[in-house]
C-alpha cells in the first residue's frame, strides 16, 4: 500500500505541513486569547486545562497510529507518529511551565512540597519525566545510535499515557465522565498493543479459504 517511487510525494509536502498547521491551532487560540485578554474569568485555569487536554489528546493520538496502520493496512500513518509525539510533549511542557511559572510562580520549594504533597501533581510530574527522553531521542541520529535500546525506550511512551490519565482520574473532583472517556480510548489502545491479533486481517491465501 505504499506509494510508488515517481508518484508526488504529498504526504511529505500537503500532510504533514497541514498536520502541523491543526496542531497548533489550540496554541495559536491561547496565544490569541492572551494577547486580546480573553481567556475566561480564569485564565490560569484556561491555559492549564487546555494545554493538559491537548498534551493528554496528542499522546494517545501518537499510540493510535499503529493500530491505524493494521486496520487500514496503509503504513503510511507511521509518518505521522513522530510528529504527533513531539506536539505532546510541546503542549505537556507548556502545561508544566504554566504550573511552574504562573502557578507557583517560581517559588520552587513550593513545588517541590507540591510534588510530594498531591499525588496527581507527583503522576504528572513523573510522567512528564519520562517523556522528557523520549522526545530527547526522537530524531533519526539517535534512533540510529540506540539501535534495538531506541524501541525499548520510546515503550515507555504506553506508561506516559498511563500516568497522563492517572493523573487526569485523580484530579477530578466530580465529573468523572471525561477522563473516564480517555481512559476507555487508551484502554483499548492498550489492548491492541498486546492483542495485535485483534486488528490483523488474516492473509488473503486464508481468506480466499475461508470464503469457499
Ligand atoms: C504527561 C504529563 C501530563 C498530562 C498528560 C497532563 C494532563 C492533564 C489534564 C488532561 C488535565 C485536566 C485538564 C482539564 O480539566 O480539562 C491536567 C490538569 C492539571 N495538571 Fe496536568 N498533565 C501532565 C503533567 C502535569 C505536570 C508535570 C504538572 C505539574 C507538576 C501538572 C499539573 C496539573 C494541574 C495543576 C492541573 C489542574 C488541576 C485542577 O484543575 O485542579 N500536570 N493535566
Amino acid at each position: 500500500m505504499d506509494r510508488p517511487e515517481h508518484a508526488f510525494p504529498w504526504r511529505r509536502f500537503v500532510a504533514k505541513p497541514l498536520l502541523f498547521g491543526a496542531a497548533l491551532i489550540p496554541f495559536g487560540l491561547l496565544v490569541h486569547g492572551a494577547a486580546v485578554g480573553d481567556l475566561g474569568a480564569n485564565p490560569l485555569e484556561r491555559v492549564t486545562h487546555t494545554t493538559g487536554d491537548w498534551g493528554l489528546r496528542f499522546l494517545l493520538l501518537t499510540l493510535a497510529m499503529t493500530p491505524l496502520r493494521q486496520l487500514t493496512a496503509w503504513s503510511g500513518w507511521l509518518t505521522f507518529r513522530r510528529m504527533l509525539g513531539l506536539f505532546a510533549f510541546f503542549y505537556v511542557s507548556l502545561h508544566f511551565l504554566t504550573w511552574i511559572w504562573l502557578d507557583q510562580e517560581l517559588r520552587w520549594a513550593n513545588m517541590l512540597a507540591d510534588i510530594a504533597k498531591r499525588p496527581f501533581v507527583t503522576v504528572g510530574f513523573v510522567a512528564w519525566l519520562l517523556l522528557l527522553p523520549l522526545a530527547l531521542t526522537s530524531t533519526r541520529a539517535m534512533m540510529r545510535r540506540l539501535g534495538r535500546h531506541w524501541k525499548r525506550l520510546h515503550r515507555t511512551v504506553y506508561a506516559v499515557a498511563v500516568l497522563g490519565v492517572l493523573h487526569f482520574l485523580w484530579l477530578v473532583k466530580a465529573d468523572l465522565l471525561e477522563p473516564l472517556i480517555y481512559a476507555a480510548v487508551l484502554f483499548v489502545l492498550l489492548l491492541v498493543r498486546w492483542r495485535p491479533g485483534l486488528l490483523k486481517r488474516p492473509p488473503l491465501s486464508t481468506r480466499a479459504l475461508d470464503a469457499r
